[in-house]
């Protein structure tokens, strides 16, 4: 296998499977990268590109800010949901792809009443896999609550009475009716953003500018 050695010719992208991988391709195909093995069927976490200088790292998606930000890729997708709870350090964020779009919401059990509960000052119980996002809304609303730091399926915590809310992305609706769950509160709308490390950005200028404007050019279409 080819090392990582720093080489100003390598660019590496850090992307995670499924939907961002899959709308991220159109604009890599716009940029002239196609990835030419399908991280579905392929257990390699390193995949090649047709261009031999570009090599894409797949990770979860809640890791892609951070292999950024310490230089291990030049640049990845994020959603924004995902950069709110990084931080944003060290990277840099220069264009909304408007891929992977859905909103962050709260939502409680059918049949609680989330507007009283908040009226009368309640203490809420919040399940979330996003707890800076959720303390910032909470906090601001003037509601008290103890965040419950959860990492998936926080639809099920109201459910069994692990808390009285949660705060997750919600697209169609379709995964809280399953639950017998209503969205009461939209905190904001979400999509996923190019990042750049900023070391690489100056170091490497020549060879992403043209892949940055290729991903604005085809995320406006
Ligand atoms: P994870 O394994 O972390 O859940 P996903 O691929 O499901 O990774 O989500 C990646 C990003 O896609 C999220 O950070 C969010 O911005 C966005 N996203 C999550 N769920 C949805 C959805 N149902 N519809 C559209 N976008 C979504
Ligand atoms: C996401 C999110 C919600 C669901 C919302 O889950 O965590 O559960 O989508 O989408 P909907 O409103 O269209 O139902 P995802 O499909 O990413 O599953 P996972 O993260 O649990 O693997
Ligand atoms: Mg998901």
């Amino acid at each position: 296998m080819s090392s990582f050695q720093a080489d100003s010719q390598q660019l590496i992208l850090a992307l995670s499977k499924g939907r961002i991988f899959e709308d991220t391709m159109p604009l890599l195909e716009a940029a002239g990268i196609t990835v030419t093995e399908n991280p579905e069927t392929s257990r390699k976490l390193i995949l090649p590109t047709n261009d031999p200088n570009v090599r894409v790292l797949i990770v979860r998606a809640t890791d892609v800010p951070t292999y950024v930000q310490h230089g291990a890729a030049d640049f990845g997708v994020a959603g924004k949901d995902v950069l709110l709870e990084h931080g944003g350090e060290g990277l840099y964020q220069p264009i909304d792809l408007r891929i992977a779009e859905c909103r962050m919401s709260v939502a409680v059990r059918n049949g609680f009443d989330y507007e009283t509960a908040v009226r009368q000052g309640a203490r809420l119980r919040v399940a979330t896999k996003f707890v800076e996002t959720a303390r910032a809304h909470f906090a601001k609303k003037g509601v008290h609550v103890d965040l419950i730091k959860l990492y998936g399926s926080m639809e099920l915590a109201p459910l069994v009475g692990l808390s009285d809310a949660i705060v997750d992305v919600v697209s169609t609706g379709g995964t809280l009716r399953a639950n017998d769950l209503k969205e009461v509160e939209a905190i904001m709308d979400i999509s996923s953003r190019l990042i750049v490390n900023q070391a690489a950005l100056k170091m490497k200028r020549e060879r992403l500018q043209p892949i940055i404007e290729a991903f604005e050019r085809a995320s406006k279409k």
